[in-house]
């Protein structure tokens, strides 16, 4: 089958959205952001990529914490918008209802389903962003999101995001159980 040389950019794999939130002082703010991941397994680790000139990342590098709070897809329209309004210019914490634990910079959104306060231990920096590496301190679910006391990817209804063409999904449909087919 014939292969045909694509542009580099054109990355397409579906990136979970998540809302980035941070603080200058008493301003809490949030950012929406598809390059983030798990990359450490004990203790659990993150990383999150992040252009240079955004508030948030100014907001890292002073305060060293930050939160990921993963929405559902009926907060689509908040997230974008917190992906295209800089923190300079609006204050996006008023959308939201704010909740904190002990790492006092890192603020987190009730009416998202997932919460993680980070607090970071190493940063990168790259030509446009800095992936800034970070430890999950604390993590907040509700029990209306859980099955058998574990986060439920169908209650809690997380969106991805597509590039190049910028679209956001539904997470589709079960598949099967990962880390079964040692046989073929
Ligand atoms: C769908 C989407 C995904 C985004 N992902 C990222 C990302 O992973 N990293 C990043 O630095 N900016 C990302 N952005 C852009 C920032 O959210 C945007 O620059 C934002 O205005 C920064 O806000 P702040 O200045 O308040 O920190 C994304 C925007 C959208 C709409």
């Amino acid at each position: 089958m014939k292969k045909i040389e694509i542009a580099t950019n054109d990355f397409l794999i579906p990136m979970p959205m998540a809302l980035i939130g941070s603080k200058e002082g008493d301003q809490a703010n949030f950012m929406a952001a598809a390059w983030f991941n798990r990359v450490n397994a004990r203790p659990p680790m993150v990383m999150v990529a992040l252009i240079k000139s955004s508030q948030t990342t100014s907001n890292v590098v002073a305060n060293k914490e930050f939160s990921i709070n993963i929405p559902s897809f009926d907060l689509m329209e908040k997230t974008d918008y917190c992906g295209i309004i800089p923190g300079k210019k609006e204050n996006k914490a008023e959308l939201f209802d704010l909740f904190y634990c002990d790492l006092k910079n890192s603020p987190m959104i009730r009416e998202c389903p997932l919460n993680y306060a980070c607090r970071l231990t190493d940063q990168t920096e790259l030509p446009s962003h800095i992936v800034f590496f970070a430890e999950i301190m604390h993590a907040y679910c509700e029990e209306k999101f859980m099955t058998q006391e574990k986060p439920d990817i169908e209650k809690i209804r997380p969106f991805i995001l597509s590039l190049p063409d910028n679209r956001y999904w539904y997470v589709g449909k079960y598949l099967g159980n990962a880390w079964t087919n040692s046989e073929l």
